[in-house]
């Protein structure tokens, strides 16, 4: 690949990744064929419900998957160079100075009996090798970056709100200068108004810093503001992928247009929020064919026998026999 090329290349790509987790020495597929790319400074949301394989696809993109992991097929790509995303000691150069993850539940994640300033510090002196008086200088421009006055770093966890926590959380990921921050669940421990505040302060330094930002949720309705496009997971592939504007207005697959009837609009006087009916499948219980079928309205006859394809589609992807292009033969058999 020539210089030329590398430059064009997506500052991420996920190709057809695969992983496994071995149960009691089983292995159990927890994504599949998993493929998408991310542009810098571009905000792309995974949202499904728990269990469809978000988090997994994320610890892959960080090499951060769990011991019982193993990625049985595909590749990450960054900056158009294969990531060893199954080594943690190779990736470690790669982690937090490319791409930081921030968790939900910072309290959970943070030390609780060292001063945040020292927690932010740390990563400066260990990543990038500055002096104790360097980092410090640097921790303090990070709290007051992400809206906490430096004067708190000299606060334990335990004495700062959860969202000061979360945004405390935010600092330490951009300690190494990453282009590509991932948010797994980062406001689902808060509240409504300190969620739409942190949502707010990573478009923030998204724009400021040309950040990538690879945003994770149950929840749709927080993509709506905060992302250009959206990837929806349901047990462990991505049915459905587009821009933001195209999935809240035009939606295509079944799933995401439940997910969307799902989210409360106290404007529209619809203030119930309308579950989807029935559970999303386990690893152990999958249904054959497409994975949603059990709980499609739109179900066919085909749907139990073939899984449908992620294909192209308008602007975006889907994975549903209602889009494919059938011949009129294969749509009487489709209901047959
Ligand atoms: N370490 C693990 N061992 C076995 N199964 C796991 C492990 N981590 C996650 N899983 C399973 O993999 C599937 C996907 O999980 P996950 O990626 O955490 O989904 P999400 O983040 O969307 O809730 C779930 O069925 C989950 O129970
Ligand atoms: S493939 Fe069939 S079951 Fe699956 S979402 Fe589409 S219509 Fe529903
Ligand atoms: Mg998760």
């Amino acid at each position: 690949m020539n210089n030329f090329s590398v430059g064009m290349a997506p500052l991420l790509e996920v190709a057809g990744l695969s992983v496994d987790y071995g149960l009691k020495g089983v292995p159990l597929r927890a994504i599949e064929d998993v493929s998408f790319t991310v542009r810098a400074g571009e905000a792309v949301a995974l949202v499904g419900e728990s269990g469809s394989g978000k988090t997994t696809t994320a610890m892959s993109i960080a090499g951060l998957l769990p011991p019982n992991a193993r990625v049985s097929s595909g590749e990450v790509r960054y900056r158009g160079k294969r990531l060893p995303i199954d080594d943690d000691a190779a990736m470690r150069p790669h982690r937090w100075s490319e791409t930081s993850v921030v968790f939900q539940g910072a309290m959970n994640a943070l030390n609780p009996v060292h001063r945040v300033l020292k927690q932010i510090a740390e990563p400066c002196m260990l990543k990038l090798g500055m002096t104790r008086d360097e980092a410090t200088a640097r921790a303090r421009e990070l709290l007051e970056l992400v809206g906490i006055p430096a004067d708190r770093g000299s606060a334990f966890p335990h004495e700062l709100s959860g969202g000061m926590r979360q945004r405390v959380m935010i600092a330490m990921a951009l300690a190494c200068r990453p282009s590509i921050i991932i948010g797994d669940e980062p406001t689902t421990a808060l509240d409504v108004i300190t969620q739409a505040q942190i949502l707010k302060l990573l478009g923030k330094l998204r724009s400021q810093l040309n950040l990538a930002l690879i945003l994770i949720t149950h929840d749709l309705s927080v993509v709506a503001e905060s992302c250009d496009r959206a990837m929806i997971m349901y047990a462990g592939r991505i049915v459905e992928d587009g821009t933001v504007a195209d999935i809240f207005t035009e939606p295509k697959h079944p799933y995401t247009r439940l997910l969307i009837e799902s989210i409360p609009s106290p404007a529209k006087g619809k203030k119930i929020l309308r579950p989807i009916p029935g559970d999303p499948p386990t690893l152990l219980n999958r249904p054959s064919g497409c994975a949603f079928r059990l709980r499609c309205p739109f179900a066919m006859h085909v749907c139990a026998a073939e899984d449908p394809r992620l294909d192209p589609s308008g602007r975006g992807r889907v994975a549903c026999h209602l889009h494919r292009s059938l011949t009129q033969e294969q749509k009487v058999a489709a209901h047959a």
